[in-house]
């Protein structure tokens, strides 16, 4: 059975919206593990546009589950997951201007500097899983960076048609075989839903799922009527506490 790391990014990057403090991703995460989550995901991008360090440096002390760093292969990443010790380390490509996460990190392309962060960071005591594309190469590339776990890219599988998705199934089923074959251990992510989850789920040797958006937009969905209501109480009936100073 597959495990379920839940990605907190988007609670922060409603905060972030505002500047402000809330919704703070850190009590959220207490609350995502009460619900069943099995890990908490963070990606701490170069731009900070929706985790801070504070909020890493925060859930280190406070996630009692796993905590998963995601993080572009650079020396401040290395640095600061040095400092932070998660439970994991995802490498993951980071372009600037994109939106979330475009594809899977080309580690062929890169396997020597890669090799020498893996090594560091696991040296460190810090196991680290590549996101790569469910694509043999790159797990081979994987397997000589030395990591021990990949992450494999639902994306495309999560964007293909009905008559395409199928196809991209069997490839991640495929992928996730040969990467086991290689001694490599597996977990998934990206733009999984609750329509889509399941067929992923299921495949034999699947570790963990990594899930966010979806997650954060159907809290909404289930919390938006009883957060309109508590507000409506207070509108209809205002407390005339004389400590509430401003209401009088
Ligand atoms: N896994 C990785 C490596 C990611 O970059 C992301 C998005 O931050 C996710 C999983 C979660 O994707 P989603 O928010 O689409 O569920």
């Amino acid at each position: 059975m597959a495990s379920l790391g839940v990605n907190i990014d988007h609670i922060a990057n409603v905060r972030q919206a505002r500047r402000t403090v809330e919704p703070d991703p850190v009590p959220m995460a207490l609350l995502a593990e009460l619900g069943g989550a099995d890990g908490i995901t963070v990606h701490l991008r170069e731009d900070r546009r929706h985790i801070q360090d504070r909020d890493v440096e925060l859930l280190r002390q406070t996630v009692r589950s796993r905590l998963n760093l995601e993080m572009a292969a650079t020396p401040e990443m290395e640095a600061i997951a040095m400092r932070i010790k998660p439970d994991m380390v995802t490498l993951v490509p980071e372009r600037r201007e994109e939106v979330t996460t475009e594809g899977g990190l080309n580690v062929a392309e890169q396997v020597q500097s890669l090799t020498d962060m893996v090594h560091r960071l696991q040296a460190d005591g810090i196991p680290v899983s590549l996101f790569v594309d469910p694509d043999i190469q790159q797990l081979q590339a994987c397997q000589a960076t030395g990591a021990r776990w990949v992450e494999l890219h639902t994306g495309t599988y999560a964007e293909a048609s009905w008559e395409q998705q199928p196809a991209e199934l069997a490839r991640l089923t495929e992928a996730t075989a040969q990467a086991r074959a290689l001694g490599l251990r597996v977990n998934a992510g990206h733009g999984l839903t609750y329509q889509n989850v399941e067929p992923v789920a299921a495949i034999e040797g699947m570790e963990e799922l990594n899930i966010g958006h979806t997650i954060v937009a159907r809290a909404l969905a289930v919390g938006l009527q009883s957060a309109v209501s508590e507000m409506r109480r207070l509108v209809e009936n205002p407390r005339r506490d004389p400590l509430f100073g401003r209401l009088n």
